[in-house]
């Protein structure tokens, strides 16, 4: 196993603007961090994460194999159906490594309540052979059930009761929970989400790993990208850990007024994994009035719509860029076939124009005042990917601590369940 799977960390360019915070700080990171290991501190009962990736290796991950392997026979398209921490994960690292899938084709649905997108669905499914993986850790949330309903009444139609049985599975709570009591009535495959891993940090649990292993990703791969992030975060230096120093360098911007957070990309397929990142942090950190609000770009794109903002706007927000030094693919310039003026690009590849649009917005931002951290991976693997979402999760965990919030819980979520269950006149 590779030992170190960290995505590399530059704050130099953040701290110069406030010396000294930083560092002041990572006392403060490195004790929240070992409270994690220990087991201790607010939402102590939500840590299985910490130590999942070693975990699910061995018997546990060979039996979603078997599974998965079970349920790829004759499919050509596996429907998740889940919401929020129940589907981002997954659909972050099948894009991330979207070239590298050899199984059927994955679908999403249950994300919204939005009639227009599951219409078009069915019409996708219709005369192909599907398979159903529904995703709750409570099974009960209103956008998912719904969506499976649908779904589950398209199988049960085609294939008769018994047969759409064989091609769902269910991904819930070990013990309780409407899914889990229907799983056991009808008789689906069922994988449990452990009781001390919550939703957004559920991704290396069978929640992201089953339908990933079903599209044939690597998923031993990423869990031992994880794993190795894992031993990298207890073996480092506090001043050298990179958990330790983004958390840190975020939370001295907080308290200097800097209270959004961008996490911008150059590399088209990080989207999915910038959204999940954006649930992370949001839902961990955004509570009792305080947290750094998360937002995303995507450049080149977002330089000609929110690249103005950026460079010249209010001084309230820093930006993380995620950078991938290389994505694999050759593709050049070609010769020119008229006057187009891109002689001076002849020849040289996306990935080196890419970067160096890249090297040129960084440091265009720094000169307009936005404090900047880099995280730079290699290229975008199934072990390099499982080691940015542990980093991600530890540094929200050990952030949270920071900010004095419990990063494990959500009851602000409940409020529009309230509100619209009122209206549907739930019993
Ligand atoms: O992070 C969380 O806990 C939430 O985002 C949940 O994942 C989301 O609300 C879905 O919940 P459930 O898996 O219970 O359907």
């Amino acid at each position: 196993m590779e030992r170190t799977r960290f995505p590399r960390l530059s704050t130099a360019r953040a701290e110069s603007l406030l010396p000294g915070a930083a560092a002041a700080r990572i006392p403060a990171a490195a004790t929240a961090d070992a409270d994690l290991e220990a087991g201790r501190g607010p939402g102590s009962d939500f840590l299985g994460w910490v130590d999942l990736p070693r975990r699910m290796q061995g018997p546990p991950l060979e039996e979603l194999l078997a599974a998965a392997e079970s349920a790829r026979e004759g499919a050509e398209l596996l429907v998740v159906v889940g919401i929020g921490g129940s589907y981002l994960g997954t659909l972050a690292v099948a894009e991330a490594l979207r070239d590298t899938a050899h199984g059927p084709g994955l679908r999403f649905a249950g994300t919204d309540l939005g009639a227009p997108g599951l219409a078009r669905l069915l019409a996708e499914l219709d005369g192909r052979e599907f398979r159903i993986c529904v995703v709750s850790k409570s099974g009960t949330t209103l956008e998912p059930a719904v969506a499976f309903r649908i779904l589950r009444r398209l199988l049960i139609d085609r294939h008769g009761r018994d047969e759409a049985a064989r091609r769902i599975v269910a991904v819930t709570d070990a013990r309780r929970g409407a899914l889990r009591d229907m799983a056991a009535a009808e008789g689906w495959t069922a994988f449990a989400i452990p009781d001390d891993v919550g939703g957004r940090f559920s991704v290396l649990s069978p929640v992201g790993l089953f339908p990933l292993a079903v599209a044939g990703f690597d998923v031993r791969g990423l869990l031992e990208g994880a794993a190795a992030a894992r031993e990298a975060c207890r073996e480092a230096d506090p001043e050298e850990n990179p958990v330790l120093r983004y958390a840190a360098t975020r939370h001295a911007l907080l308290e200097s007024g800097f209270t959004t957070e961008v996490l911008s990309t150059f590399h088209g397929d990080l989207g999915p994994l910038q959204e999940w990142w954006k649930q992370l942090f949001g839902e961990s950190e955004g509570k009792d009035g305080r947290g750094v609000f998360p937002a995303a770009c995507r450049f080149t794109t977002d330089l000609h719509s929110l690249g103005q903002y950026l460079q010249d706007g209010r001084r309230d927000l820093f930006e993380t860029f995620l950078h991938v030094r290389s994505t694999g693919v050759d593709l050049t310039v070609p010769p020119a076939d008229g006057g187009d003026g891109l002689g001076y690009l002849e020849g040289r590849s996306l990935d080196e124009i890419n970067q160096k649009a890249y090297e040129g917005t960084l440091a265009a931002h720094v000169a307009g005042g936005v404090p900047v951290m880099t995280l730079e991976l290699d290229a975008l693997t199934a072990p390099s990917v499982g080691g940015l979402l542990y980093f991600f999760e530890r540094a929200v965990a050990v952030s949270g601590r920071l900010l004095g919030v419990n990063p494990f819980d959500q009851p602000g979520v409940e409020a529009y369940k309230r509100e619209m269950f009122r209206l549907l006149g739930r019993p």
